[in-house]
């Protein structure tokens, strides 16, 4: 698409949505909720799963909290609550720079490659001073298939027995739509990291409509909205 038709389409995505109402809060939210549904107004490609990173995090009330892919820290933002709320770390890595920041002792930003750095991970842990078994990992990367492939490869071994894994934009379009019915611009990755996360739980179900079951060990619950969210639960009976 040019810049004048991308521009255009912006403006008609921008009035279309100014005039859905944004999401109300609800009375049991935390303080932290509330802030991150603050947050959330501002809707993006991530908006609407930003709550449910921090309540995910939350139920696994991790020691270590790994996130892959950061860009400006929307993810970051939700994930460093919960850490702060649980004591936990919070690795968050990026190929790219950040300018996002937190004061939170235990954040730590890694500007690497995730495959190259999922190797040092062990060491990084020791040095750092935490035992190495993830309890919650984001990912959110290159969305692509191989790649997504060779992350869970890379970094499945580090998933603690009872850790929580998630996926985002497991249901890429180029126009993808948020729960309050809003419309968002993306593109089209050829179903990248929906294939490569069922092919490895085994699984196969339709990724533009709301799912849950169990596969390969995991208790999965996908969403479809916003690029699609896919959360894969090792607790059993989760
Ligand atoms: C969609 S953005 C992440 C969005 C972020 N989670 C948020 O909430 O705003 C994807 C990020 O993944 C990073 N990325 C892509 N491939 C990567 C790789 N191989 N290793 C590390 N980061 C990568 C990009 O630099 C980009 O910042």
């Amino acid at each position: 698409m040019n810049k004048a038709l991308t521009l255009v389409a912006k403006g008609i995505l921008g009035a279309y949505n100014f005039l859905i109402p944004g999401e109300k809060y609800t009375e049991n939210d935390d303080a932290e909720l509330t802030e991150i549904r603050q947050f959330a107004r501002k809707r993006t490609d991530i908006s609407d799963h930003l709550a449910t990173l921090y309540k995910e995090a939350l139920a696994v009330q991790p020691k270590v909290i790994v996130e892959l892919g950061v860009r400006t820290g929307a993810s970051t933002f939700a994930l460093s609550r919960a850490a702060e709320k649980t004591d936990a770390w919070l690795i968050s890595l990026d190929m790219e720079p950040t300018v996002f920041h937190s004061d939170y002792e235990k954040w730590r930003f890694i500007l690497a490659d995730d495959i190259e750095f999922a190797k040092f991970f062990p060491e990084f842990a020791d040095k750092t001073g935490f035992d190495p078994p993830i309890d919650f990992l984001f990912i959110d990367t290159s969305h692509t298939y191989d790649h997504t492939r060779t992350e869970i490869e890379a970094w499945l071994p580090y998933l603690g027995p009872a850790g929580t894994m998630i996926f985002h934009d497991t249901n890429m379009k180029t126009i993808f739509r948020r729960k309050d019915g809003s419309l968002g611009g993306g593109w089209n990755n050829k179903r990248g990291v929906i294939r490569a996360v069922q092919e490895f739980l085994q699984a196969d179900w339709d990724e533009s409509h709301e799912y849950q079951g169990m596969h390969n060990g995991f208790s999965v619950h996908h969403i479809p909205t916003c690029s699609g969210l896919t959360i894969l639960r090792q607790k059993s009976g989760a």
